[in-house]
Parts: C-alpha cells; structure tokens; sequence
C-alpha cells in the first residue's frame, strides 16, 4: 500500500516472507555498504573513547548476576549523528514494510551501539516477555570486517522456547541485518574472540490498545455529561 515510501530492496528482498513463516529473517541488502563503513567507525570511536556502558538485564541490579548473563556494553543511537539518523531513517522503512505487509502495528524504534570485547556474551534468552507487548520485532545489524569462524561471536538462533537445537546460526559480518520477533525467538550471543560491534534495536507496539486497564474509561449511558 505504501509502496512508495519503501525502496525496492525492502519489498523485493523475501525477508519479511521469511519472518512470516519463521520468526525471524536475515538480510543483507538493507542498509548501504557505504553507510554500515560510516556506522562501523562510528561504533569503533565511541568505544575507543569511551562512550559505551554495561549493559544492564531487566531491572536486575546484581553485578554478579549480570556479568553470568551478558558482558556487552552499550551507547543509545541519537538522531544529533547524522550517521545514526540514516541508519534509524532505514529502520523506519522496516517499520512501515512490516506494518503495510504483515500488520504488526509497529509504533515505535530505538536501538543501541553493542560492543562485545573478547571474552564477552549475551547468554540463550528473549528480548521480551510474551503478552507483555511492548517489545514486539528486534534487529541487530553487525559491523564486523573480515570475521572468521575462530573468532567466535555469532548469533545462535533457536526455532521457538521449547527447542533446544541451534535452528540458524548468523555470522556477525558487516551489513547483516537479522529481524526476528521479540517475544517468540530465544537467542545468543556466542563467546567473541576480539571486539565485536552491532546495532541492537526494538520495534515496540503502542501500548494503549492492549493496556486497558490503564485508559480512560469512555461513558456508556447516554445520559452521562460529556467528559470531553
Ligand atoms: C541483544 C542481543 C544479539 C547480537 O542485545 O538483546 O541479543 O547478536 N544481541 O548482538
Ligand atoms: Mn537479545
């Protein structure tokens, strides 16, 4: 329906086929070669400089606790780098290919530098809790040069929560970009053997449609004053 402000790679690519029938899609054609380099560096700098920070798990403060589950550290995108802006500009492409084709209602975006130094991990988990409805589709777009096998690191992707066996398997190369639904594909991050960048990021459902309890009520008697 809204064909023209998709580019042709978003509707041509069988990517969203693929997280129709399987949960989750990998792509490569998304983003520009040219704009993953710029994002590749900008992620290097931050890090170099400074500017990542652990990453934390839900609302669990323990660091001991933290440090068994996942040892990236991580910088919000911001739209005041106009290197961030053109990447969180092809989000809001996915954004609307999903909405017109699978009618997901995707409202929203954000999306995090992730910097996994040697050593580093996110272990077998979900982005989010199911009927929570809140995060619904995540991405990671890697920014990785020359990654070989040895060097660890890939996405383990396992078909649904009750199955045990790596259904895919993602190498984390420059300009991969895999989706996958939030609340249904357990994932992890395999121990990396030097410094590995991504981009993670959550499309999330407005929740007003499925929080009703925390809406206004509307009147139902006719005879009621008009609340506005
Ligand atoms: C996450 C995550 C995967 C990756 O940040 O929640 O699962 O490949 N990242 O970096
Ligand atoms: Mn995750």
């Amino acid at each position: 329906m809204n064909a023209l402000a998709v580019s042709e790679p978003l509707i041509r690519g069988n990517w969203i086929n693929a997280l129709a029938d399987t949960g989750w899609a990998v792509t490569h054609a998304l983003v520009s070669p040219e704009l993953a380099v710029q994002l590749r560096r900008e992620a290097i700098d931050l890090h170099e400089n400074g500017y990542l920070s652990r990453a934390g798990v839900g609302r669990a403060e323990d660091h001991a606790l933290l440090s068994s589950i996942r040892r990236d550290k991580t910088k919000w995108l911001s739209r005041e780098s106009a290197v961030q802006a053109a990447y969180l500009d092809v989000m809001e492409e996915v954004r609307l290919a999903v909405n017109s084709s699978l009618f997901m209602g995707l409202f929203s975006y954000e999306a995090h530098f992730a910097a996994y130094e040697p050593g580093a991990f996110y272990k077998r988990h979900m982005d989010a809790f199911k009927g929570a409805r809140n995060r619904v589709l995540s991405s990671v777009f890697y920014l990785n040069e020359d990654w070989l096998a040895e060097d660890g690191g890939a996405l383990a992707i396992y078909a649904d929560e009750t199955s045990t066996e790596i259904a895919d398997v993602v190498v984390p190369e420059l300009g991969t970009l895999v989706l996958f639904l939030s609340e249904d594909i357990p994932h992890e991050v395999l121990p990396a053997n030097r410094d590995r960048y991504s981009i993670a990021g959550w499309f999330r459902v407005n929740d007003r449609g499925v929080a009703p309890s925390l809406q206004v009520a509307l009147p139902t008697t006719p005879d009621l004053p008009d609340l506005n």
